[in-house]
């Protein structure tokens, strides 16, 4: 095919990162379908409606023989996504360099601008980078500390947050002190203490999980961090948002977070490989890049984005991944996870052998996620259990403080499958 009739019938020759109707119809199709089957029913009732969450499910291709209650790791793109997400490789693969030197400029900034938008902060403080790792890592290793300056995370933080502290605390003399997080608390204050009871005058930086992994606990970052500002108002609050961006129903000012960093491949559905680090813009001169850029001025959250040649299909895509997210909307997206949630776990709370590990009826403490121990079967023995006598496909989590099988359904979660896990509860040994 003639160069220019490809371009005109890909309908990429135009803006590759705008949404072509003809490229993207299955998009539309079940947007439309969602739109079309929503505009007639009551909100709150489409949490429970297997016939709404099955369109839901149509945009999402799924194989293998087994339940997937392990999405916790990273979400699959909806189809639409990854269409338009695969649609965009093969243009910078047919522009090569003169798109890269004189359109991912513009198709960053369009991501950017777009995220901004759905977290409702400004886009000038908002960087796109690769995932949450690479994000608080920057902010670990490029804080101006000093010898002497302490740090308080939390004892259920994840291990990669842990680790670049650790490494830098060796690298740069500051000494870590970790807060004992309940696993099932009675209420904010017990949470609010663990923290600041660690706080001082030398606290430089304090580490909070909005959303534990291991558990699926939903921590109260706000309170806590104007709790321990009122100690030491100079201290920078920094927020691993992995799990609860586009999981929970937020705006990122709402955390009252200096700097929060999330991973877009986990509950924005967007394709591996993209990720935010956002901050007040105070801290942005502040703060070191993990790469050099002194080509931009030190004000410029793009200095955080210097990754030399990469995929940007995967930036590309934010726009389509938001889109595909709005047609469900965060509210009715976290009622429905949570319903999930909610109808295995009280079935588990039942069960005298089962240990549930995460305060999933407390308002205000849940997602998604939630954790259940067994009396007599390792996590790792549960876990294999469920999937070798059930299909059943999860996680076990073993750390000091939270044991058992962490269970994650997703959008294209069905009831069914939720009471199958029920049924395996059970019985695990499928006797
Ligand atoms: C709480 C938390 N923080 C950070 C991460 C790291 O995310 P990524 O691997 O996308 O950088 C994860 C991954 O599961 C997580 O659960």
């Amino acid at each position: 095919m003639h160069r220019r009739n490809f371009l005109r019938n890909s309908g990429m020759g135009l803006a590759a990162w705008s949404v072509m109707p003809h490229q993207l119809s299955a998009f539309d199709h079940v947007i439309s379908d969602l739109h079309a089957y929503a505009s007639s029913r009551q909100h709150a009732l489409l949490v429970e409606d297997e016939a709404y969450w099955n369109i839901v499910r149509t945009a999402f291709r799924r194989e293998g023989n087994y339940i997937n209650l392990e999405n916790g790791y990273f979400s699959p793109q909806a189809e639409p996504v990854l269409l338009s997400t695969q649609r965009n490789a093969a243009y910078i693969n047919a522009t090569s360099s003169h798109f890269m030197r004189r359109e991912q400029e513009q198709a960053i900034e369009t991501a950017r601008t777009a995220l901004a938008d759905f977290l409702g902060v400004d886009a000038a403080g908002l960087a796109l980078t690769r995932n949450t790792t690479e994000s608080l890592n920057t902010v670990i290793a490029g804080f101006p500390w000093q010898r002497g300056d302490e740090v308080v995370n939390g004892n259920q933080d994840y291990g990669s947050m842990n680790e670049a502290f650790e490494q830098n605390a060796l690298r740069y003399g500051f000494s870590m002190k970790t807060a004992a997080v309940p696993l099932l608390p009675q209420g904010d204050e017990e949470i609010v203490q663990a923290y600041t009871r660690l706080i001082s005058g030398k606290t430089r930086m304090l580490h909070l999980t909005h959303l534990i992994n291991l558990s699926g606990q939903l921590i109260p970052v706000a309170k806590i961090a104007r709790a321990s500002r009122a100690i030491n108002p100079g201290i920078c609050v920094v927020v691993d948002a992995a799990h609860s961006i586009a999981q929970l129903n937020f705006r990122l000012p709402e955390l009252e977070a200096d700097i929060v960093g999330a991973s877009l491949h986990k509950w924005l559905c967007n394709p591996l490989g993209a990720g935010m680090l956002w901050m007040k813009q105070e801290w942005i001169p502040r703060i070191w890049p993990l790469m050099g850029d002194t080509g931009i001025a030190p004000d410029n959250i793009r200095r955080y984005e210097h990754q030399g040649t990469r995929p940007l299909q995967n930036l590309m895509s934010i726009p389509h991944a938001i889109a595909f997210h709005r047609s469900i909307g965060t509210e009715l997206k976290e009622a429905r996870l949570k319903f999930l949630m909610k109808r295995w776990a009280a079935a588990a709370a039942e069960l005298p052998a089962l240990r549930m590990q995460t305060p999933w009826n407390s308002e205000g403490r849940n997602s998604a996620i939630a954790t259940v121990g067994h009396e007599s079967l390792s996590p790792g023995q549960l876990a294999q259990l469920l999937f070798d006598k059930h299909k059943i496909f999860t996680v076990a989590i073993e750390h000091p403080v939270v044991r058992g099988v962490r269970i994650t359904p997703h959008l294209y979660t069905s009831l069914g499958e939720v009471d199958a896990l029920i049924k395996a509860l059970k019985n695990p040994a499928g006797f």
